[in-house]
């Protein structure tokens, strides 16, 4: 047997449906075998997982590396640093950089600073009413999928028309090409926010009740009607209430290709925690209140939402921190945090570490077009790998974080599993917790190895057809997935 390059013994390997005892080969980046270890080839070097679990690398969909425009909030290779160093190996970076990757420039612009990048990633281009003209040609220079901020947030790009978001989804439709939608209601909130700032309101709770969830209902239901008239794929970004899942639930039922994203702010963060953390918790959509958190939850075991992306979104603590509320800037950073965060959960029962790899690596995966090559481990797949002890306790430190940010509403929070290892194409960029520096510009962009399956042809009649379907009130059809361990 020809030697390959490295082999892991002794850990066992997740993916959605089961958990086995396995070792692993690695040869030129790729896994060559997968089994009882008296099956392994010969290799270079070895390593010994044994206690601890094989995951395949999470997949953030939504990651503001800052970078061109902002580097002193962050930059590729720090952002990319948090990111290896939390166990994700492949990151979707968002277009609201300055300049807005809505030309293929600025993409340009973005891929050279790209080149640093520890771990693997796809670049979310610009849909907005002046790049529609520019889609395809975004497309051919590289960028994996949209990002329309029909919700004003950090940048203040300006939301796209719903003329010119119907036009995009027409392009983009027949190309296969997800979208992804920060789904908020632009208008409702800039009159909340303008009646709050006139009343007097700089307190961290005004930034929800400028927000409050009928823009997310209401913004969510508007392009899903779009995605369904035109057959376009979309993905719903950092999903926060539990109001509009039901829109979510059906439109996935009538054959919608709608894929859901939320993140652990809103699985584990809610009003009660605003005294405490104040501007710190300042992001869009809103932190809510708590009766918003356990529906999440079951919309993940569901599968109404599909996986957890971070909307890591770094600012510096000066800009966290001032005393009015609408001069705080939006967002914090989670790429570091988020596995341990959920490993936290897992280790808590809330659900299995199946589900884990099947909302972290696998839907991601799927939704982006890159299932086979990411987003699992087998035969024939990136070796991108977390490895992870599930036992090992800690208490998060936002002084510790590799990204630039250094402000985190997790800071002081105790956390039970940790990815200690991680791999990007079979080289360690983390190793013994350790971000392994000479790693920086390994990551490449994921573009050569995206396959968008073929859309399904839409037309009106099929729209109507749905829609008629659908009898009104018919409870939920999906049972909830919980599979033993
Ligand atoms: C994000 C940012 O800072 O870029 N902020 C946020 O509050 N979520 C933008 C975004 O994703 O909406
Ligand atoms: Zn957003």
């Amino acid at each position: 047997m020809k030697e390959v390059d490295l082999v892991i013994r002794g850990g066992k390997v997740v993916s959605p449906d089961r958990i086995v005892e396995a070792s692993v080969a690695i040869a030129a980046g790729e896994i060559v075998a997968l089994g009882h270890d008296d099956l392994m080839p010969p290799a270079r070097e070895t390593f010994q997982a044994d206690g601890l679990y094989l995951l395949p690398g999470a997949i953030d969909s939504h990651v503001h590396f800052r970078d061109p425009g902002y580097p002193h909030k962050e930059t590729w290779k720090s952002g990319s640093a948090a990111a290896a160093c939390g166990g994700v190996t492949t990151v979707f970076e968002m277009p609201n950089t300055n300049p807005p990757t809505g030309t293929v420039e600025a993409l340009r612009i973005k891929q050279r600073a790209a080149e640093s990048s520890y771990v693997d990633y796809g670049i979310h281009g610009l849909l907005g009413d002046d790049t529609i003209d520019r889609l395809e040609e975004l497309l051919e220079a590289g960028v994996t999928s949209f990002k329309a901020f029909v919700g004003n947030t950090f940048g203040n790009l300006p939301a796209p028309t719903d003329g010119a978001l119907l036009e995009g989804f027409e392009k983009l439709a027949p190309l296969g090409i997800r979208t992804v939608v920060h789904a908020e209601n632009s208008s409702i909130m800039a009159r909340r926010q303008l009646r709050m700032e006139a009343a007097g309101r700089i307190d961290a709770l005004a930034h929800l009740a400028s927000r409050p969830a009928v823009c997310e209902i209401e913004a969510i239901g508007r392009v899903l009607a779009l995605a369904e008239w035109t057959g376009a794929r979309v993905h719903i970004a950092h999903h926060s209430s539990r109001d509009s899942l039901f829109l979510l639930r059906e439109a996935k039922r009538r054959g919608v290709d709608v894929t859901v994203e939320t993140c652990p702010q809103y699985l584990l963060l809610n009003t009660g925690d605003m005294t405490r953390l104040g501007g710190i918790l300042r992001l869009n959509p809103p932190i809510r209140e708590a009766h918003h958190n356990q529906p999440l939850w079951d919309a993940l075991v569901e599968g109404v939402i599909d996986m957890i992306a971070t909307d890591h979104a770094p600012h510096t603590p000066e800009e966290k921190s001032r005393a009015n509320i609408w001069e705080c800037d939006c967002g914090f950073p989670g790429v570091e945090t988020q596995m341990p965060l959920m490993l936290t959960e897992i280790n808590r029962g809330r659900a299995s570490l199946m589900d884990y790899v099947r909302w972290s690596a696998a839907n991601p995966a799927k939704a982006w077009g890159l299932y086979g090559k990411k987003g699992v481990i087998a035969v024939g797949a990136h070796a991108d790998i977390a490895i992870v002890d599930l036992e090992r306790e800690g208490v998060l430190s936002e002084g510790k974080l590799h990204s630039i940010s250094k402000i985190s509403p997790w800071n002081g929070r105790v956390v039970k599993g940790y990815p200690l290892h991680t791999l990007v194409r079979g080289r360690f960029v983390v190793r013994d917790g350790r971000l392994v520096e000479e790693a920086a510009g390994w990551g490449r962009s994921v573009k050569d190895v995206q396959r968008m399956p073929d859309p399904a042809p839409r037309n009106m009649e099929t729209y109507m057809s749905n829609i008629l379907a659908t009898p009104a009130g018919v409870p939920p059809t999906a049972t909830p997935r919980r599979e033993a361990a």
